[in-house]
């Protein structure tokens, strides 16, 4: 990759590392050293640099705060046992990232910005990356818009930042989900394919609702009837009913990473796999005559986690028990073998930091 941005890197002085307990980290509040920042104005991408992790002014009038031009990535990096960084399919990330730009009228970010900047990053905060198996850097690309102005249009300012974390699992034990069929997530037509922040704040008060009655999460369903599934919270869904790896499919769900290299792993080794709407009523007949042999919840913080329990308008259904389901077992070792440099990386997901 040729660059037109030289980024400079500005060390900080006083480096957090030695006070972190690495052995109990949790998911997303213990931040690396540095961050990269990128500046948009005048219509082109200026200044790149590397600096200290912290705090920095934006006017009150910034245009994110008010009319949430607001997108982020999520990504991760892993460390083999030869001490080697390679992080997982971030290019991936980085054509979604700008899929969401586009749909906020935000500008694109260049490839040079998005990824050169990434690994320049990474490499000079390479001691914050675990190596236990398990933990991982997580990787959080974000851009806002900063013009202060009240009036409703694109901002003609942005800051594109990446932040970095170690982290360990997001979610700690299976999930019991509440599929939710009042709230709805996203419509067609609508911004549910694009990973921008208000997609979340939308999810915070029914989640709260399921929290309340005792689940982990919401599962979504579609806008119009509540009969599809969709996608969970922080995760896509996938199961396997009779032999077929069914995850549903549609404009208003976010093309998640991780699903799509399940899918990808699962024609490669040979199973059946449908991308299609996936109505509720069909995940719980095939609950109660036995066809439903695995579930899970997958993405890049969430992983593959396991769902046991699903609430539908009132009633629990409860899934086969999690230790031996054939499938999720069999991605989840593949992909642990394969981020943590154990195994050929045969489809070249994992990019090396050099
Ligand atoms: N759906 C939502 C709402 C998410 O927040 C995520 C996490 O990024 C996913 C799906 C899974 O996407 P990915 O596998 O790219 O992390
Ligand atoms: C990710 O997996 O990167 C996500 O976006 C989930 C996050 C919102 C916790």
């Amino acid at each position: 990759m040729t660059s037109n941005y030289s980024i400079q890197v500005e060390s900080t002085s006083q480096s957090r590392l030695s006070e972190i307990d690495f052995s109990t980290l949790k998911f997303g509040s213990i931040f690396s050293d540095h961050m990269l920042w990128a500046e948009y104005k005048d219509s082109a991408w200026q200044e790149v640099k590397i600096v200290p992790y912290g705090p920095f002014s934006i006017s009150p009038a910034a245009s994110a705060l008010h009319y949430g031009q607001a997108i982020f990535e999520g990504i991760k990096a892993y460390k083999f046992e030869d001490g080697s960084i390679s992080i997982f399919r971030p290019d991936e990330n980085w054509k979604r990232f700008n899929t969401s730009a586009k749909r906020l009228q935000m500008p694109e970010v260049p490839e040079e910005i998005f990824l050169g900047g990434m690994h320049k990053l990474l490499e000079v905060d390479q001691k914050w990356i675990p190596q236990k198996e398990g933990s991982s850097l997580y990787i959080r690309p974000f851009m806002f818009a900063t013009e202060d102005h009240l009036g409703v249009h694109p901002s003609i300012s942005y800051k594109f930042l990446i932040i970095t974390c170690p982290v360990g699992a997001y979610y700690s034990q299976p999930l019991k989900l509440k599929v939710e069929t009042h709230f709805t997530r996203a419509a067609e037509g609508g911004v549910g394919f694009s990973k921008n922040a208000g997609n979340y704040a939308l999810s915070l008060y029914p989640t709260q609702k399921a929290l309340d009655e005792g689940f982990d999460q919401v599962m979504w369903t579609d806008a119009k009837e509540h009969k599809y599934i969709e996608e969970a919270g922080t995760a896509n869904l996938i199961f396997r009913i009779g032999d077929t790896i069914i995850t549903p499919h549609g404009e208003t769900i976010l093309h998640g990473i991780t699903r799509k290299t399940i899918i990808e792993l699962a024609d490669k080794w040979g199973y059946k796999t449908e991308q299609r709407k996936v109505s509720i009523q069909e995940l719980i007949d095939g609950i109660k005559s036995g066809t439903v042999s695995d579930a899970f919840a997958a993405g890049t913080a969430a992983t593959v986690t396991p769902i046991s329990t699903i609430g539908w308008e009132g009633k629990l259904y409860e899934l086969p028990p999690v230790e031996g389901r054939e499938f999720s077992e069999r991605v989840l070792k593949y992909l642990n073998e394969l981020r943590y440099g154990k195994i050929e990386d045969e489809f070249g997901w994992n990019h090396i930091v050099k």
